[in-house]
């Protein structure tokens, strides 16, 4: 990058630093730009200075990864880094070059492709222009920050090691406020699971595993947050026998009667490096899976098991977990919302790429 524009990079960044830590205390410092596949995008406010910019990058995610189950196989993304303290005209500025630049990419108009802006979730000025430009939000990114057991009397907090042993639960009592009101309906709901036991997997139930796994791909594929592919499946099974054997303990099982209904899986932050930037520093976990079968829903078994994973993660000294769900997943956002966490970035897109407009 050109020192003027190294300059101006420099400059913005920092007074979007000051303005992320203003919107939302859990942002990250922004990052450095890395270079994209042209000079940065400029948007300049009225007093002739630059109030945004943006870069694009343009990635081809390969088929034999599971990354092409979530998201196009083809994407540019643009990062967009804002003065403030009202963006809109900026980013209205910035996203009328980039699809300029996008109409002159051949692989934009594919079907196969998106059009990608991350986005701070409780930034609000700047999103008319988002929609205006036709960029839809997809995902959410969400954050549930640590519960110490002084902060919340009413969580269990049970120190668990990765190797604890099966534990019964309860989900009859909703242990967290947010799980519940403990209402005449909900207990009678939830004694539908009284005999629901929760334990850590291991290799030996890769079958169960592998299938609960493909049950979130096959649900979030109705929202477009996951497309599943003809590897997909068998790289589900790969990834998930590498996870078992090189992670014990950050994947949770819960049965009914020897049954799996529910699986939880977490990576640990040294697997969670790839996402773990878009927080604050600190010990960051990545919650990657919940499911539970279709017939055991809405009875308290999803509450149950994110309450036991959440004990045994703030046990293990994890600061902030993060996880990704779908806008318009009509079970997920009020189900987290209910278990702690809140957005933090929401992911915009527009697919195929060339539908920017
Ligand atoms: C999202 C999901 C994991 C939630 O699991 P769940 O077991 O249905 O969740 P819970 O039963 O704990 O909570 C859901 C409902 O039960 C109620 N509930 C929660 N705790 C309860 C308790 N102790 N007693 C009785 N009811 C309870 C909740 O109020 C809620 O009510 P609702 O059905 O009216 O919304 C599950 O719906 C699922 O697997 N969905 C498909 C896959 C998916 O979306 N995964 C998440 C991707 S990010």
């Amino acid at each position: 990058m050109p020192w003027v524009i190294r300059d101006v990079v420099n400059d913005i960044n920092k007074a979007v630093a000051r303005r992320w830590q203003g919107l939302d205390p859990l942002l990250p410092e922004p990052s450095d730009l890395s270079e994209g596949c042209m000079a940065p995008l400029l948007a300049l406010g009225d007093n002739g200075r630059p109030a945004g910019l943006g870069v694009c990058r343009h990635q081809s995610v390969s088929a034999d990864t599971l990354a092409q189950t979530w998201g196009t196989a083809t994407k540019f993304v643009l990062s967009v880094r804002l003065r403030g303290p009202d963006v809109q005209a900026a980013v209205d500025s910035l996203l009328t070059q980039w699809r300029d630049h996008l109409d002159k990419q051949p692989d934009a108009k594919d079907d196969d492709t998106s059009a990608i802006v991350n986005w701070p979730a409780r930034d609000i000025t700047g999103v008319l222009a988002l929609l205006r430009h036709g960029l839809q939000p997809m995902t959410v990114i969400a954050v549930r920050p640590a519960r110490r057991p002084t902060a919340s009397p009413a969580s269990p907090a049970s120190p668990a090691s990765p190797a604890s042993p099966a534990s019964p639960a309860s989900p009859a009592s909703p242990a967290s406020p947010a799980a519940g009101t403990g209402n005449t309906s909900k207990k009678s709901r939830a004694s539908k699971q009284p005999g629901l036991v929760i334990r850590p997997a291991g290799p030996a139930d890769l079958d169960r595993v592998a299938e609960l796994e493909m049950g979130v791909v096959r649900y979030d594929a109705n929202f477009g947050g996951s497309i599943p592919r003809p590897a997909t499946e068998a790289l589900v099974r790969a990834e998930t026998q590498a996870a078992l054997a090189k992670r014990p303990g950050w994947t949770w099982l819960a049965e009914q009667g020897g049954q799996p209904v529910a699986l939880t899986v977490v990576e640990p932050p040294t697997a969670a490096t790839w996402v773990a930037s878009m927080t604050r520093p600190g010990a960051t976990a990545y919650l990657q899976t919940m499911y539970v079968r279709p017939g055991d829903r809405s009875t308290g078994v999803g509450a149950a098991l994110v309450r036991h994973v959440h004990s045994e993660l703030d046990a293990r000294g994890i600061n902030l977990t993060l996880l990704h769900y779908s806008q318009v997943n009509p079970l997920s956002a009020p189900f987290w919302h209910r278990m702690g966490y809140r957005p933090l970035w929401s992911t915009w897109e527009a697919r195929p790429a060339i539908t920017l407009r």
